[in-house]
């Protein structure tokens, strides 16, 4: 892991270099839900007493009896209290002066838009949550959602909350095995899923790759199957098994009450990808999350009553999970939710998105950012984006460059820009500017959220001075916390609270400069992220190593201009097996299969042997410094330094992919 921070000590010379400072306008000030800096101050004294405040905000069916137990690293927030998310992000809208304002505005890709109001919303969830009972779904059953960005999925998870079954949702490009590996693991009941989902223009066929996956699920009782499109997909339904979505509601009331769940109960589980192979299940529960996601959102993108909220993720990640849904329809906020790509039809979509329903904030990642800028300034500016007020972006490090072509280009300088820092595991949004006090610096995350406490660590705990790299730690708890991992909770304490007892291990390094600002540098773990999304190089190898070809293989990301991260893959082969680029193809789509085509390598290089060092670790660092033409560090430690220079020589012979 140090070997990455010094990697990452190329990155903070030339971020060091960084002295643009952006202060919000006295306009956008005035107007700020967070105005006054004294906000930090007061939830730096009372953690409690400001979440309290945050979280009267929501309706109770009982009021809880203590803010916060703390009993390292195990946290329980707003004990003894009752609600219900569903009730809180639907119900409380429908039953008030919102009852007819947009909840979700819906666009799918082939162009056609789907607008559900609050009352709506309710209406269909409570069709689906009757649905799901009778099922037999019960509080506390797991169900798993493998669909696409359709209101569906929203629809579903909402319907699952007000029940009180945990939702487990799986990314829609995730492969047949990803997506059996979770049912497993969470001991899904019901599946829901969708006959297939658009894509440029094309039908990813979810019930196909669920088929596969369902071979091997013991668990399921009940597939849910929702149409989108139609007979551009061949489906097979078994029987006993398999129900249309629109015949289940067709006959299902529209009332239904809402579960009163505990403030601790599981709202969701969320897999994500840690240092091992296999896939962790974070969990999140009702009350903390819901109070952190709800304010965060309200005071970090400054949301108004009349906003139109757009977040471009997917709901498979925890950003669609807190930002598209439950965040703003916790806050009342009409959150916008587009099915396809930015490139659909035209490299101009979605400007055209945001001209035509009058978008004001504004949700995207630095990969998005740096496609935009490649595809060119003459795009946006086509459309009217004059409804824009504040921008944000997160899931990696955004590259000056791309900070200030976001700033000029899409908020034509007028609006402040948001670049958030958190996780999977964080649920909400920890480090971050707010809107109408911090001034910005492009590439820099700024400061903890009121309330929110982190620090830079060196290898042996010790706060590093200004400028220097370190390991990203925090040290305080925030309410929408993760509490556990799924099936087990000594990989909670083991992977997040162990390395620095007492202090949550992000696995990301950081730097904090003179001004207190946060910088941060990437993972120094063994998860890549690659366009966004985290991918563990073990997941990679072993997906590699499955093939009939394959003896070993070693996995890094290396840096890409666009995607922040590509992956390059080193090879050795099984005896007598050819090196062929036909091979080089099919390891490529192996990978895509077995994972999903966000995993699918960049890179693949073949080599008779791997650099290991004498007590048979492989040496990854020097495959990174390999594979991003770096002049080579020590290599006395290694086994066989002639591996090296051979990987070398054949690495530049054979050049990158992109
Ligand atoms: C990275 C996504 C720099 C980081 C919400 C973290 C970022 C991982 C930022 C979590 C940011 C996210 N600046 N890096 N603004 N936001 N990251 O779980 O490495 O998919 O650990 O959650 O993304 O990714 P995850």
């Amino acid at each position: 892991m140090a070997d990455k921070v010094a990697v990452q000590a190329e990155k903070l010379a030339a971020l060091l270099d960084e002295k643009r400072v952006f202060p919000p306008s006295e306009e956008f000030r005035r107007q700020a839900n967070a105005p006054d800096p004294a906000i930090y101050t007061k939830a730096g004294r009372s953690l409690e007493d400001f979440w309290a405040e945050e979280a009267s905000r929501l309706d109770w069916f009982k009021q809880w009896d203590k803010v916060l137990e703390w009993n390292t690293p195990w946290a329980k927030w707003f004990v003894g209290g009752k609600l219900n998310v569903t009730h809180n992000c639907v119900d409380r809208h429908a039953a008030s002066a919102r009852r007819n304002k947009a909840a979700i505005v819906w666009e799918g890709e082939p162009g056609d838009a789907r607008v559900l109001t609050f009352g709506m919303l309710a209406r269909e969830v409570n069709r689906f949550a009757n649905a799901l009972k009778s099922l037999g779904v019960k509080k506390g059953d797991r169900v798993a959602i493998y669909l696409g960005m359709t209101p569906e999925l929203p629809i579903a998870m909402l319907a699952c909350a007000k029940i009180g079954a945990p939702h487990s949702i799986v990314f829609g490009g995730f492969s047949a095995d990803s997506l059996r590996e979770r049912i497993n693991d969470a001991k899904a009941k019901v599946l829901i899923t969708a006959d297939g989902a658009w894509r440029r223009g094309a039908v990813v066929p979810l019930k196909a790759s669920a088929d596969q996956a369902l071979e091997g699920t013991p668990s399921i009782e009940k597939v849910v199957v929702a149409e989108r499109v139609g007979k551009a997909a061949h489906v097979t339904m078994q029987s006993g098994r398999d129900l249309w979505w629109k015949d289940l509601v067709a006959n299902a009331s529209d009332k239904c009450d809402a579960e009163p769940m505990d403030a601790e109960d599981m709202l969701y589980i969320l897999y994500t990808s840690g240092t091992t192979g296999k896939p962790k299940g974070v969990v999140h529960t009702t009350a903390g999350y819901l109070v952190g996601v709800s304010a965060t959102h309200r005071y970090i993108f400054d949301i108004k009553e009349t906003d139109v909220f757009w977040c471009t993720a997917d709901i498979g990640w925890v950003t669609g999970h807190s930002y598209i849904v439950y965040g703003p329809l916790a806050n009342g906020t009409t959150t916008l939710m587009y099915e396809g790509t930015p490139d659909y039809p035209d490299r101009g979509r979605f400007w055209a998105i945001v001209a035509k329903y009058g978008v004001n904030v504004l949700y995207t990642a630095p990969t998005a950012i740096r496609t935009f800028m490649r595809w060119g300034a003459d795009w946006p500016a086509k459309h009217d984006l004059s409804s824009l007020r504040v921008l944000g972006t997160v899931g990696e490090p955004i590259n000056p460059e791309a900070w200030i072509w976001y700033h000029e280009n899409i908020g034509r300088g007028r609006c402040p820009i948001v670049d958030t820092w958190w996780q999977t595991e964080t649920g909400m949004i920890l480090i971050t500017p707010l809107p109408g006090l911090t001034r910005t610096k492009p590439g820099s995350a700024t400061r903890p959220f009121p309330g929110v406490e982190a620090e830079v660590l060196d290898d042996k705990g010790q706060p590093v001075g200004p400028g220097a790299g370190g390991y990203l730690v925090l040290t305080r708890p925030w309410p929408a916390m993760f509490r556990t991992i799924y099936g087990d909770p000594d990989r909670y304490v083991k992977q997040y609270w162990s390395r620095y007892p007492g202090k949550y291990f992000t696995g990301d390094g950081a730097k904090v400069d003179a001004d207190g600002y946060f910088w941060l540098l990437g993972r120094v773990d063994d998860v890549m992220n690659v366009a966004g999304h985290r991918i563990s190089t073990y997941e990679v190898e072993s997906a590699l190593v499955d093939h009939a070809s394959v003896a070993e293989a070693a996995v890094i990301g290396r840096s890409h201009d666009v995607k922040g991260q590509g992956i390059a893959s080193f090879v050795t082969l099984k005896e007598g097996v050819q090196a062929t680029d036909q091979l080089k193809e099919e390891l490529k789509a192996h990978v895509a299969k077995k994972i999903g085509a966000i995993a699918r390598p960049d890179d693949i290089f073949f080599t008779s042997e791997l650099p290991k060092t004498r007590s048979a670790k492989i040496m990854r660092r020097l495959l990174r410094d390999i594979a991003e033409g770096r002049i080579l560090g020590d290599t006395t430690t290694l086994a066989d330094p002639t591996v090296v220079s051979n990987l070398k020589q054949q690495y530049e012979e054979e050049g990158k992919s992109d």
